[in-house]
């Protein structure tokens, strides 16, 4: 099963950097294509590199049962953070299910914002290009979050929806420090993600096996803080942080 889907996303002739819309945007200096991180062909597999992944979850309805019915909260959390200039230009590290990227490219072509997608499975570069082929405000690259190809300060506002808890300590960390890089000086990063619930929410009980057994990296989040995975001489005063469903997702926004 593994190896199955393992060559077939090593088989796929995805060109880096392509564009979905009419209008140019911002795009990756060519790179050779990355490869499918270990963690997530050993743990995610089944969920965003396998030939049916797509098929199987790509439905707003199960994403937001997934989230026990916050996926539109939460995707209004980022939304409503947002504070653009016209003709912005916004980074989403790593697709993600459901509609959450067609309400962020509308929601920016209020502003004639552009919108760049990056994932390393080129199965989700290739949904992603489907799913949101009516906006001309797009693009979609194929680069590795821990070692994106943009230069320093590409961006306005970077969004991290979901993807830290997905991943080990070291690939997080650099993730982190990559959405930093290429956000100017001036802008934000949003992420957001799970949280260690407050003892008194039922969802913590039933939450932590689940975890613990399909997103075994997703528990660090439940015992640090986000802001610890940040670079040293971040300072507190530039993080704000939110949180959702008696604390068992947050948002945190950082002001650069
Ligand atoms: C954003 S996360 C999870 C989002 C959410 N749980 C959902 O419903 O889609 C999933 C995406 O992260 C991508 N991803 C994981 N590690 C990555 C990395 N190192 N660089 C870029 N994308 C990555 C996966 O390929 C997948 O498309």
């Amino acid at each position: 099963m593994n190896d199955d889907s393992r060559a077939i996303a090593e088989d796929y002739p995805y060109e880096v950097g392509e564009q979905i819309g009419q209008e140019a945007v911002a795009s990756g200096a060519p790179i050779t294509p990355p490869p499918i991180p270990d963690y997530l062909q050993d743990t995610y597999w089944w969920a965003y590199v396998h030939p049916k992944s797509v098929w199987v979850f790509e439905r707003e309805w199960l994403v937001n049962l997934i989230l026990w019915g916050n996926m539109h909260k939460l995707t209004l959390a980022v939304l409503d953070e947002m504070d653009l200039q016209p003709q912005s230009s916004v980074l989403q590290v790593a697709c993600v299910y459901g509609d959450f990227s067609n309400r962020l490219a509308s929601h920016l072509g209020k502003t004639q914002s552009r919108l760049s997608i990056v994932d390393v499975a080129p199965i989700q570069i290739s949904n992603i290009e489907k799913k949101l082929a009516a906006h001309d405000n797009v693009s979609a690259h194929h680069q590795d979050s821990t070692c994106m190809a943009f230069p320093d300060d590409s961006f306005d506002e970077t969004v991290v929806f979901f993807l830290l808890h997905e991943q080990p300590e070291d690939a997080r960390r650099k993730t982190v420090a990559e959405a930093i890089r290429v956000t100017r000086p001036g802008g934000r990063v949003i992420f957001v993600d799970y949280h260690g619930p407050k003892r008194s929410n039922p969802m913590r009980y039933v939450m932590k096996p689940i975890l613990t057994l399909l997103e075994p990296f997703a528990m660090d989040l439940w015992r640090e803080e986000l802001p610890a995975f940040m670079p040293a001489g971040i300072t507190p005063e530039q993080v704000s942080s939110s949180f959702y469903f008696g604390g068992l997702y947050q948002k945190v926004v950082l002001n650069l």
